[in-house]
């Protein structure tokens, strides 16, 4: 028996890399067991900026491949992408309604993404949240798991159903629970102890993406940034030590282990040794996951066709729950 509905989002903006594996997708993967689960590309969320038309299209089939390849299972989880049902843009219309501008103006992904250049980014970028929130509650979903970088967009969406619920007298919505768990639920790039891990960060050395070879892998471990002292002991130690704090963390997901038993092990040994023990695990645990990507890709007509049922039976719970919530807003309807 499913103890909820598990809803979440990728973005189809780059290479899947290892942040977004360890952070979310993994524990996507562990959840199926125990919840009824929808996984959307969020291809309306992608192009709140630019995205070349082709390689849209090229990224979509990518990154579903790599979710099949990390053991999504397209049968008993729905596995979509966002533009092929109708109900998150036209749920998130009604929640542009609901969210105030103050709630939006308090995002910090937008102000990052933003940058200094605001009068010039699109308007989609600014209500990304709600439609966000759109995607969960479309399903009317309970659970999300993320990584931490989404958690303020979760307050947000809990916000928007309560508002939504207050305004309208119901119950309609549930109140959504972030589920962010893990040794690494946010991973650093591995040039900058400080900074996220990111599809967008410029040099390639920064992350590992799922589709990397063993070299390529085994390089940029090697080539990570750290300091000059040796593994602590402690994990408390690790607080004022960004890059190894980072690493460890990595070798404590791959691994399935707490950062504790990572420096007992390891701890009072130079990073060239953990690093080497730390390029084998993640070649071990990635290797067969990009060899599996790679054969998915080779069939690129299979994975539209994964995607257009896993749409159909998205849209089949979407369409009623529309049809609820447009008559408690008072629309009109055939
Ligand atoms: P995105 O690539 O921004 O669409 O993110 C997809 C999922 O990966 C979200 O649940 C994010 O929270 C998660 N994620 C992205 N980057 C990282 C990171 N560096 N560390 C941990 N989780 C991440
Ligand atoms: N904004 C999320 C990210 O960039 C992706 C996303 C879109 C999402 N809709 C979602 C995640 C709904 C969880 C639930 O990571």
């Amino acid at each position: 028996m499913a103890k909820g509905r598990i809803f979440s989002g990728v973005q189809p903006t780059g290479n899947l890399h290892l942040g977004n594996y360890l952070g979310a997708i993994r524990n996507w993967v562990r959840l199926q067991n125990d919840f009824e689960c929808i996984y959307c590309i969020v291809d309306l969320h992608a192009i709140t900026v630019w995205q070349e038309p082709q390689q849209l299209r090229a990224t979509t089939r990518e990154v579903a491949a790599g979710l099949l390849a990390a053991g999504i299972d397209p049968n008993t989880s729905i596995l979509f992408n966002q533009s092929q049902v109708p109900a998150h843009a036209e749920l998130a219309w009604i929640f542009n309604c609901v969210a105030r501008l103050g709630w939006l103006n308090r995002m910090t992904q937008f102000k990052e993404k933003a940058g200094k250049d605001r009068e010039n980014v699109s308007a989609g970028l600014y209500v990304y949240p709600n439609l966000m929130a759109a995607d969960i509650l479309a399903y009317k979903a309970t659970h999300v798991p993320v990584g931490e970088d989404q958690k303020q967009h979760l307050e947000l969406a809990r916000d928007i159903a309560q508002k939504f619920n207050h305004d309208y007298g119901t119950e309609y919505f549930p109140l959504v629970e972030p589920l962010i768990f893990g040794e690494a639920t946010r991973v650093m790039s591995l040039r900058d102890g400080m900074r996220k891990m990111s599809k967008s960060e410029p040099s390639e050395f920064s992350r590992i993406n799922l589709t990397d070879t063993p070299d390529q892998i085994a390089q940029k471990l090697r080539k990570a940034k750290t300091d000059p002292l040796p593994l602590p002991e402690t994990v408390a130690e690790l607080e004022s030590r960004p890059e190894a704090d980072n690493l460890v963390g990595i070798f404590a997901a791959l691994a399935d282990k707490t950062r504790e038993a990572v420096l007992a092990e390891f701890g009072g040994k130079s990073f060239s040794v953990f690093k080497d023990v730390l390029a084998a695990l993640a070649i071990a645990s990635l290797g067969p996951m990009a060899d599996e990507m790679r054969r998915l890709m080779q069939d690129p007509a299979e994975i539209d066709r994964i995607l257009r049922r896993g749409a159909e039976r998205a849209q089949a719970m979407a369409a009623p729950h529309l049809r609820e919530i447009q008559d408690l807003v008072g629309f009109l309807r055939p």
